[in-house]
């Protein structure tokens, strides 16, 4: 088990668009796994090669207590809209209201190097969103509804005890 850095946006390295995986061996399921542990110990939902500082198209969620290990992700159907709040690991502190497709459908490389398609809709969409604008340098902050709607994780966490809204976190 190894954990890895997490880079913030602070760093220029962040918006650096990640090269595909050209062979899935070794390496890269060693990245992948030390991904997965540094995502685990976060914690969060979702991680990207690039929060590693690794600019391979590589990443890692946990979602509904199915792990996903993947490379180069691609989106190959979009449906629908949802609007929620989403944070990430490289934007410490802070969450936003950000549209995403309700479902997506995408193909990718699982661990062994074999093509495989997701699909999935709802917080599982939002992450492979969030985690593939990673791929190209895109944070979520880049994709406000509104910039009013950024906002400090401990004020959004009161009003989403008196409202009941929904918010994820760390992707
Ligand atoms: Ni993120």
């Amino acid at each position: 088990m190894a954990l890895l850095e997490i880079i913030t946006r602070d760093n220029p390295r962040l918006r650096l668009k990640a090269r595909r995986v050209p062979k899935v061996d070794e390496s890269v399921r060693r990245l992948m796994d030390d991904m997965v542990d540094t995502m685990l110990d976060a914690p969060g939902v979702g991680l990207a090669a690039n929060q590693v500082d690794v600019l391979l198209r590589v990443i890692v969620m946990k979602v509904d207590n199915q792990l996903y290990t993947l490379a180069n992700p691609e989106v190959v159907r979009s449906s629908g809209e949802q609007i929620g709040y989403e944070g990430c690991l490289s934007v410490p502190g802070y969450i936003g209201e950000v549209a995403r497709a309700e479902k997506v459908t995408i193909k990718a490389l699982n661990r062994n190097g074999k093509e495989v398609r997701i699909k999935g809709e709802g917080l599982l969409a939002r992450a492979i969103q969030h985690e593939i604008d990673h791929l190209d340098g895109v944070l979520f902050v880049d994709r406000l509804t509104s910039l009013d709607t950024l906002r400090p994780v401990a004020e959004a966490a009161d009003e989403e005890a008196t409202e009941g809204e929904t918010v994820t976190l760390a992707v």
